[in-house]
């Protein structure tokens, strides 16, 4: 028998026993789960190593197909776009286009990424305050819809549009932003139309007439949590439609209501569990659905174009990390160092997710930190996770992680680790490598001077 490691005692008040506000963690509630999709996390770690990113691709079809549902089954014109900065993978966006979904982008490399999987033009919502030049002229030639955020862009376009010749004007959507009664108001994006400004950008376009009008773009905020604010949204660009129809003779054929629906994720403050915080996908589309009816001019239905991304592709997303040790701080708090940090999870700073154990552990429940590898004080995935005493090689499954945490993950004092897709029959496919020293040196260049002798 090994001998034990001396562990200094510790004195601690006694907590059991109080009412807990926020939720009661019974001492030996855990949750553990041996595998994904039917395929064990010890077979997965021993295959492609840990951490590691894991999609099931049965959930990211199924949440897809269900918001459609939830939309087309109250309206009569519904199309998806999938948002590639939400994650843009390209297995994850061709299950997504795969789908029907079209691309939704915010940037020439999104917008080349979406082309190199094959999206044609004509399929692609090219959004974002940055359009560069080279990106719009690209954009006009492929036929995509823009969506224009400023009065400059609309110079942009206009210069784009004379240099064309031909008298041909160019399509555009424009974004708005709008008072719908959520704060905090994302006023920083398109024409705001609670002051006429958005009108003023109407009438400014039409007089230039070099563009012609399409589309009507909003994307209200992310992870809201009130269906009520995209019936504001929904009316009240519903309205514009119509007023712009009267005053500009402008006819709208999309209406675009961009994303923000929330996955079943715990935000950081939210006393609720999400089963009981977050209303179900239905409630979104009916006050959007009873909106459009109420405030549409009469027989005209545009197309309603949503552009979800967390609430499609979040709960499809694993992260498996490993417990590398187990430490006590001198507050008496338990903590454990992991081998996945806030490089890996990067929305961590804003979600408290769900963390499963890939094993049954003896012993009580206690509130520890997690800790990531980075050796920064800020790379903490959890301030106090009600777990028991987990040893050496535990792997803990985080979730949902799907959204932005890919996408956003840092090549920062770690490699980026490898991601696999499960299929909707049970096969595991790698869909992006672990990274070596060559991913992240390969753009570097070292002066000769500077090359130190062997
Ligand atoms: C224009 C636009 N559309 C869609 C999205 C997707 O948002 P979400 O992931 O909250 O659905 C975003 C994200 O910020 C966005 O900026």
């Amino acid at each position: 028998m090994s001998k034990r490691v001396y562990e200094k005692p510790l004195l601690r008040k006694l907590e059991t026993g109080f009412l807990n506000k926020f939720g009661a963690s019974p001492a030996y509630a855990r949750r553990v789960r041996e595998e994904i999709d039917g395929v064990p996390i010890a077979t997965l770690v021993e295959q492609f190593g840990s951490p590691l990113y894991l999609f099931s691709e049965r959930r990211l079809r199924a949440r897809a197909r269900r918001l459609r549902e939830a939309f087309a089954q109250r309206y009569p014109n519904v199309e998806l776009a999938w948002s590639y900065k939400t994650n843009y993978l390209r297995a994850i966006c061709a299950v997504l286009h795969g789908e029907g979904a079209l691309a939704e982008v915010v940037s020439a490399f999104e917008y080349e990424k979406a082309r190199g999987l094959g999206v044609p033009g004509e399929r692609i919502i090219f959004n974002g305050p940055l359009k560069r030049r080279a990106a719009l002229e690209r954009a006009v030639a492929e036929g995509a819809r823009i969506n224009v955020d400023h009065l400059d862009e609309v110079s942009d376009l206009e210069a784009l549009a004379a240099e064309r010749g031909g008298g041909k004007p160019i399509e555009i959507g424009i974004r708005v932003n709008m008072d719908t009664g959520i704060q905090p108001q994302w006023s920083r994006f398109g024409f705001n139309l609670d002051s006429g400004q958005a009108l003023d950008a109407v009438k400014r376009i039409v007089a230039g007439g070099r563009l012609r009008i399409r589309g009507l773009h909003a994307h209200i905020g992310t992870f809201i949590l009130a269906p009520e604010a995209y019936g504001q949204a929904a009316a009240k660009m519903a309205r514009f439609i119509g007023e712009v129809r009267e005053q500009c003779g402008v006819e709208i054929e999309d209406l675009d209501l961009g994303g923000g629906f929330p996955s079943r994720s715990r935000l950081k403050g939210t006393y609720l569990p999400p089963d009981m915080a977050i209303a179900p996908i239905d409630d979104y589309a009916e006050k959007v659905a009873e909106a459009l009816y109420a405030n549409l001019p009469a027989g005209v239905f545009p197309r309603l174009l949503l552009e979800s991304g967390r609430a499609v592709v979040d709960e499809a997303g694993y992260l498996i990390t490993t417990v590398w040790a187990a430490k006590r701080l001198p507050d008496g708090r338990r903590a454990y160092v992991l081998d996945a940090g806030v490089n890996n999870l990067f929305t961590s700073f804003w979600y408290k997710f769900q963390i499963e154990i890939d094993r049954e552990v003896r012993g009580l429940n206690e509130a520890a930190m997690l800790n990531g590898p980075l050796c920064m004080n800020i790379d903490v995935l959890d301030e106090a996770a009600q777990l028991p005493p987990l040893e050496r090689g535990t792997r803990l499954i985080f979730s949902p992680v799907g959204a932005y945490n890919v996408t956003q993950s840092m090549q920062f004092i770690e490699y980026r680790p490898a991601v696999v897709l499960v299929g909707s029959a049970g096969q595991v496919e790698l869909i992006r490598e672990a990274e070596d020293l060559t991913d992240i040196e390969r753009r570097e260049r070292l002066p000769e001077r500077l090359r130190l002798d062997p």
